[in-house]
């Protein structure tokens, strides 16, 4: 097992697991609740899903399944902006879904200009209805971000977005920290699409470890949760052993600059 248990704190009083699974195209399917029980039973205690994904059923039954409480397992969803007319009934079904009475976090997926304002007050409600302990957004600019905290009673807790070494919007990260909002760093394998890049290898083999392992410890130190995606056993074992070893402040600038 790894120490797969450190927490940030949110603004709210809750705290989030720093390391969660993503289950973005994941199917609804036996396989993905065996993936996620799995990852439960390795010590993840957070997972990442959201309407979209069509997989909400195969969560919660993989929570249902697993010996661990409930409240012991941090559960993010999201509201779909084509259901922003009414967030509370998108909720409602995302949690019969889920088969659970709350959800740790909601956010909205991506930005809804045309809504925005009373977007935020019904997701606002929910958090004052319970039904969602956290709230917050993911794919919203530095600009949005500023127009939602002009307006908000209850201010997000956190922001979903891109984040690894080769997409890295470093101004937004620190704008987010400063106003001690949580950012929550999505695809932080770049998807796979740069896990052979020379310099993430190179690092790899300096610190052996693997070169999923140096981007999500990147992600890490940078203050961010990381929500690596893996249907596979032996890499979702590889991505939660990120806990027992540090990146240099020298390599850590090495590995910033790949997104230049
Ligand atoms: N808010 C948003 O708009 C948004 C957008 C995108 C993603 N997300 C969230 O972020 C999560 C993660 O992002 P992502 O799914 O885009 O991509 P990702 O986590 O960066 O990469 C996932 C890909 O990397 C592979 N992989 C996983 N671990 C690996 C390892 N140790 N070595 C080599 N390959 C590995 C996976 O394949 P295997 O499954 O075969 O291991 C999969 O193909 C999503 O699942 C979702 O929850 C949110």
């Amino acid at each position: 097992m790894h120490d797969t248990t450190t927490t940030l704190p949110l603004h709210g009083g809750h705290t989030i697991p720093t390391l969660g699974l993503g289950v973005w195209q994941m199917t609804q399917s036996e396989e993905t609740e065996q993936a996620i029980m799995y990852a439960l039973s390795v010590g993840y205690r957070h997972i990442d899903t959201a309407k979209l994904y069509g997989n909400e059923e195969s969560v919660g039954k993989a929570i249902q399944q697993s010996t661990i409480p409930r409240e012991e397992i941090f559960v993010t969803t999201k509201l779909w902006p084509t259901d922003a007319f009414s967030a509370e009934t998108a909720l409602q079904d995302s949690l019969k879904r889920l088969g659970l009475a709350y959800v740790d976090l909601y956010l909205i997926h991506w930005p809804i200009p045309l809504f925005g304002d009373r977007v935020w007050k019904q997701m606002e409600t929910l958090a004052q209805q319970g039904l969602a302990r956290n709230i917050g957004v993911s794919n919203y600019s530095r600009t949005q971000m500023e127009e939602l905290l002009e307006q908000a009673t209850i201010p997000p807790a956190v922001h979903q977005i891109e984040c690894n070494p080769f997409t890295y919007d470093r101004k937004l990260i620190e704008f987010c920290q400063q106003h001690n909002i949580v950012v929550e760093a999505y695809s932080p394998l770049t998807r796979g699409l740069h896990l052979d890049d020379a310099t993430i290898v190179k690092l790899a083999m300096h610190y052996a470890k693997t070169p999923a392992q140096i981007m999500l410890r990147w992600a890490l130190q940078k203050g961010t949760v990381v929500i690596p995606k893996s249907s596979n056993k032996a890499r979702i074992t590889e991505n939660a052993d990120i806990f027992s070893f540090s990146i240099s402040a020298d390599d850590m600038r090495r590995l910033d600059a790949l997104s230049h």
